[in-house]
Parts: structure tokens; sequence; C-alpha cells
């Protein structure tokens, strides 16, 4: 399993990190089979599973049962769990008490958590107190929206340009190990990779990054949206559609089960029959 310290040598060979989200046991599985580097169980399980408009609805409860599930599948990949909306901003307190949760109920082996003004700051260094390491996001934060006024990318003009290079500067000496940066210029994305020591995961932040992240169902083609940033590798969506018509089909034409698919009365019970 790759750990802290593996990702930054990675970042310093040039290696680029791999990172996908995932959300239960078989997609856990089979991102630890294909190599993947790390996994993010997201708040964006909030609206790729569970349907809802935004992250912001998502619960710790949410997310430690998507990473129990997780872990269930992927038991040698290093995870990373979205800490929700709310639950690292009321007190330190109530912050180390949920991040612990996600290490300890989640069995995850890192905690992320959107911002970089002084309050987010305090909570990165008092997570890191607790001995847990702490993944900083940067850029468009989709838990900011309502301050955004929508999803728009982050770090256009001069000022917030110069703005999140400081909060990515300050978040390195907080003690994040790690940065996903997303939704911003390519030129903000590379000169923040350059200035930090610690890895800088992309999501719409174009090609200098130190590794980049996707969306599982973005990937896969299982999600509806179709971002720039993206890279649908698969139309999922449409080949399990075709799946599912062929099913119901093969149902009301009887042509399923046939006679491979069923069991008959045996003379000898000891004789054993495939499930
Ligand atoms: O929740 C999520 O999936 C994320 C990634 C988009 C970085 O935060």
């Amino acid at each position: 399993m790759r750990n802290i310290k593996s990702f930054k040598k990675m970042k310093k060979n040039g290696s680029k990190i791999s990172m996908i989200t995932a959300y239960d046991y078989s997609s856990g599985k089979i991102t630890e089979e294909a190599n993947i580097d790390c996994i993010l169980v997201g708040d964006s399980l909030g609206m790729v599973v569970l349907g809802y408009e935004n992250t912001l609805e998502v619960t710790l409860e949410d997310i430690i049962h998507h990473t129990k599930a997780v872990r269930r599948g992927a038991k040698d990949t290093f995870i990373i769990s979205d800490m929700p909306y709310m639950s690292y901003h009321l007190s330190l307190n109530d912050t180390k008490a949920n991040a612990s949760k996600l290490i300890i109920e989640g069995k995850a082996n890192a905690v992320k958590l959107e911002g970089g003004t002084k309050s987010r700051l305090e909570a990165i260094s008092a997570i890191v107190d607790c001995e847990i390491p702490v993944v900083a996001h940067l850029g468009l934060t989709p838990q900011s929206i309502n301050k955004f006024g929508g999803y728009k990318v982050q770090g256009k003009t001069n000022d917030r340009f110069n703005k999140i290079l400081d909060q990515a500067l300050e978040i390195q000496k907080a003690g994040a190990f790690m940065l996903v940066l997303e939704g911003v210029p390519e030129k903000l994305g590379k000169e923040i990779s350059e200035k930090l020591s610690i890895p800088t995961i992309g999501i719409g932040a174009g090609r200098y990054t130190d590794g980049q992240v996707l969306v599982w169902h973005d990937l896969l083609g299982l999600s509806e949206f179709d971002f720039k940033f993206s890279k649908k590798y698969k139309n999922l969506s449409l080949q399990i559609k075709n799946a599912l018509e062929n099913y119901d089909n093969d149902v009301k034409n009887k042509k399923f089960p046939t006679k491979e698919n069923v069991y008959f009365p045996i003379e000898d019970e000891k004789t054993e029959q495939k499930i």
C-alpha cells in the first residue's frame, strides 16, 4: 500500500499519482485490481450515488458507511475519506472527533477537507496533531457553491490567483500532506505544483499537477454530466441499459432461464449441484 512518504517520493521522482473516487465494495475492489495509487471516498457520493442536488446534505455517517464498504473491497489501497460539510466547521474538538471516526470506524488512511481560510488551517493542524494525515482541497470547492454562486472556475483574476497560491503555501505549512486542486486555470495548477513540496492532485487544474483525480461515474460514463475537464473512458450507462433491455426481452420471450440455468432432482442426495 502507498503511504504519505511514497506519495512525496513519487512527486520528487516525477511519477504521476492516480486517484479515483469509489463508494462501495465492488468499486474499491476493481480499483485495487487496476493498481490505482489511491482512492477518495468523496462527498460527491451525495450526487452520483444518493441523487442529491449538491454535496451539502452528505453526513459523516454516509461517508463512514461508504468508506467501510470500499475498505472491504480495497484492503491494500490508501483510502482518503472526505469530511462532509459542517463536520469540521464548528469546533476543533468536533473536527478532531469526526476525523478520527473516519479513521477508526471507516478504516480510512487519511481525511480531506475543503478551503484555506484561517479556521481551515487550524482544522488541518488540529487533525494532523491527532496523527491523522490530511489532504487539503482548494479552488472550486463544491461545499462552497452557495458562496461562489454555482460551480465556477476559481482563480481567474490576478487577485484570486494569488489568494489561492498563498493559501496553498499556508496549507503546506499547516501540515497537509497532499493538496487537491479543482477547477482552476492550468497556470495556477502548475505554479502551485512547482512551489509546493507536497503532491498536488488536479481535477480540472490542467496538465502539470503531480497527479489527477476523477469521479468514478464520470470516468465510466455512469453520470449524466459531461465536463470539459473530465474524460469518459467508457459509456457504461448505455451498455447497462442495453443489457437490461436484453434481459427484459429474454424474460418476456421465455429465453431466460434456459435449461442451463435450472436445477434438477437427483437420485443420490450426496451428489453436489453447482449453485
Ligand atoms: O468529492 C469528491 O469526489 C471530490 C473530488 C471531486 C476531488 O472532492
